[in-house]
């Protein structure tokens, strides 16, 4: 059974991940880089879409005993008996915004991904399906150092899940509006 890191585009999963792997000598495999060599991605409007009907397929003969896989797709394309734990990083999305903005995403492409990160709807889907396995981090206002260390408990199952709640944050400051309008 596999590690899994997952979470909205720009949280760190592969800047965790990679190190991650390092401690651990554990062997990658990356969702949306299988996903890119399989020819998967068919670009729609400036979005990519992905059959993840074919893609869960292709990582299944993909996995070998113990990987750590990530990627945003990782709730939709894999079964509870091939994960041991599934760390879903969650982030601020008011710092979101800059990371977004630093990697030229467009308005709406950045109300996208970070609605999906206030709604958490990665966590939400992720839960659902893969119930006491999965865990929560914030990685807000933490090092990378620290995060790591962080998740390397979790893993090890001696920290208990994070509860997040943007939605409360975003409507207390009265942002409702700036991140879901249109
Ligand atoms: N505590 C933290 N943990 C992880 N990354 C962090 C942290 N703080 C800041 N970062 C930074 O966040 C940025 C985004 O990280 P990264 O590219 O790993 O995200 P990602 O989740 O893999 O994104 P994508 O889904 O687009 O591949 C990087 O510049 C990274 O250095
Ligand atoms: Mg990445």
């Amino acid at each position: 059974m596999s590690i899994v890191i997952t979470g909205n585009p720009g949280v760190g999963k592969h800047t965790i991940t990679e190190k991650i792997a390092g401690r651990l000598k554990l062997p990658v495999l990356d969702i949306n880089a299988t996903a890119k060599d399989s020819g998967l991605f068919e670009e729609n409007g400036g979005t990519n879409d992905i059959d993840v009907k074919k893609l869960e397929k292709i990582i299944e003969q993909k996995i070998s005993e113990k990987n750590i896989i990530v990627g945003h797709l990782a709730p939709y394309v894999l079964h509870k008996n091939q994960v041991e734990v599934m760390v879903v990083l969650r982030r601020n999305p008011y710092d979101l915004i800059s990371v977004y903005r630093d990697r030229k995403y467009s308005e709406r492409k950045i109300k996208e991904n970070t609605g999906s990160e206030i709604l958490g709807i990665i966590a939400h889907d992720a839960t659902n399906q893969f119930h006491e396995k999965v865990f929560q981090i914030n990685v807000s206002e933490k090092s990378i150092s620290k995060t790591v260390d962080e998740t390397l408990e979790l893993i090890l199952g001696n920290k208990s899940n994070e509860e997040i709640d943007w939605l409360e944050l975003v409507s207390n400051n009265n942002d409702l509006e700036k991140f879901f309008s249109d």
